[in-house]
């Protein structure tokens, strides 16, 4: 397939099928080795990943042969070798009945974050999740509600806070919920978004924070994450940090860990959380864990689980998160090589367009006027002039209209394509 020969076609299913073989989706031959190459010998990243006949739904969203997905988020790029050894091991024996939590899986946490993170976690606080991230917030919600006796019982109408733009599912959860929830416009400074500073809406339930920020792969200082908690406090919420993307930070940049970033005095007011799902691009087996320094906020959390049939420990995701965070070092600084050198490609390629300076993860958000697309229906202009993919701002709350955002979690022959593409936007050409 060449660069040009997308179109459009309604069977999603003969796109999936179009991309299997070689070439990769839309992949023209390198023009140059990708940066990344050099960088990352023991994991190739720059191999076309062929996810055809796997279900992806980030591929189902391509409606016609050739497009590129770059809405969803997830990595067209392969998981660790270790996760793949630890299923395939583990599914060799037959037992599948019920199963309990390995303790050690706490101590691996712990250990992770010592590692990566320079921070000391007591594994205490650890709780392990058989969900994922946006299983584990909703029970969160749950189990903080006002009306169960939750942050505020006294005032059931505190309502749930969190900054906008932001990923949709803050929105979505306290809607399912049944929260009143408020979206606090971001604040921007020179390079980007800057955390609310100033007294918070009192009294509230609870602060979630996207943190580093999807959309824009912010990652945010530590002393406006000091800040926020101490907001927060001061309007009697708790503070989730919804941190999922946190160990994709970019190498150069400092994530600041919420449960050790905050005055100690406000840890116990402080719920971070975290993924293996997001770090090593397994979400397809859903699970999470939880940072939770209150003793009575994790024993209520834990039998709210209970109450969904969910419960620490379960057969898959101890496979996944142990093997995960053992083994998955090297493998995660590969990746994060790989994905810093294409966000320089893209940035560079972009310029001004790229709304907020992004320090982490796959995420680019984009200002479509400065594209050249019309803001109201931009990913349908980008889909068509581009063949390229991406997610509608406006689906990131009232602060994410006129915007789009970009997945560049790329084998690098594809991130090759997307740029060459780009150059049809007439991006150097100054935009009303
Ligand atoms: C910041 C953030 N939190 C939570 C989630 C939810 O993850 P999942 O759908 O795997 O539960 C996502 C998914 O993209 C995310 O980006």
């Amino acid at each position: 397939m060449t660069d040009d020969s997308f179109q459009r076609t309604d069977d999603s299913f003969r796109n999936l099928s179009s991309v299997s073989g070689s070439p990769a989706p839309g992949a023209a031959p390198a023009a140059s080795p990708s940066p990344s190459l050099a960088l990352s010998p023991a994991f190739d990243f720059d191999a076309p990943f062929d996810r055809a006949g796997t279900g992806s739904s980030k591929w189902a969203r391509a409606t016609a042969p050739g497009v590129i997905p770059m809405g969803l988020a997830d990595m067209d790029l392969p998981a660790p070798p270790a996760v793949a050894e630890a299923l395939e091991r583990r599914a060799r024996h037959r037992a599948y009945g019920y199963t309990v939590c390995d303790p050690a899986g706490r101590t691996l946490v712990a250990d992770w974050y010592r590692a990566r993170h320079g921070v000391e976690v007591d594994p205490d606080w650890v709780l392990l999740l058989p969900c994922g991230p946006r299983t584990a917030l909703r029970v969160l919600l749950e189990t903080i509600r006002p009306e169960a006796g939750g942050h505020r019982p006294d005032r059931p109408q505190a309502p749930v806070l969190f900054p906008t733009p932001e990923w949709g599912g803050f929105a979505q959860l306290c809607r399912a919920a049944r929260l009143d929830h408020l979206e606090l416009p971001l604040p921007t400074g020179p390079d980007g978004y800057r955390l609310p500073d100033g007294p918070l809406p009192r009294p509230a339930t609870a602060v979630l924070l996207s943190s580093p920020h999807n959309p824009s792969a912010r990652v945010w200082p530590a002393a406006e994450l000091h800040a926020l908690a101490e907001r927060a406090a001061e309007a009697d919420a708790l503070l989730v940090s919804d941190e999922v993307h946190g160990d994709l930070t970019h190498p150069g940049h400092v994530h600041p860990v919420a449960a050790t970033t905050v005055d100690p005095a406000l840890r116990h007011r402080v719920v971070t959380l975290n993924s293996v799902g997001k770090t090593f691009n397994c979400s397809g087996i859903p699970s999470s864990f939880a940072l939770v320094p209150d003793p009575g906020l994790r024993a209520r959390l834990t039998d709210a689980l209970a109450g969904y049939g969910l419960w620490e420990g379960g057969l898959l995701e101890q496979t996944v998160q142990q093997a995960a965070l053992r083994e998955g070092g090297p493998w995660l600084d590969a990746l994060l090589a790989h994905l810093a050198a294409a966000r320089t490609r893209l940035t560079e390629r972009l310029g001004a367009a790229v709304r907020s300076a992004p320090h982490s993860s796959y995420l680019l958000w984009l200002d479509a006027a400065a594209l050249g697309l019309p803001p109201a229906n931009a990913r349908q202009a980008l889909l068509e002039r581009c063949g390229l993919e991406s997610s509608d701002g406006a689906d990131f709350g009232p602060g994410g209209r006129g915007s789009l955002r970009l997945n560049y979690a790329l084998p690098g022959r594809v991130l090759d394509t997307v740029l060459t593409r780009l150059d049809r936007l007439d991006l150097d050409r100054p935009h009303p």
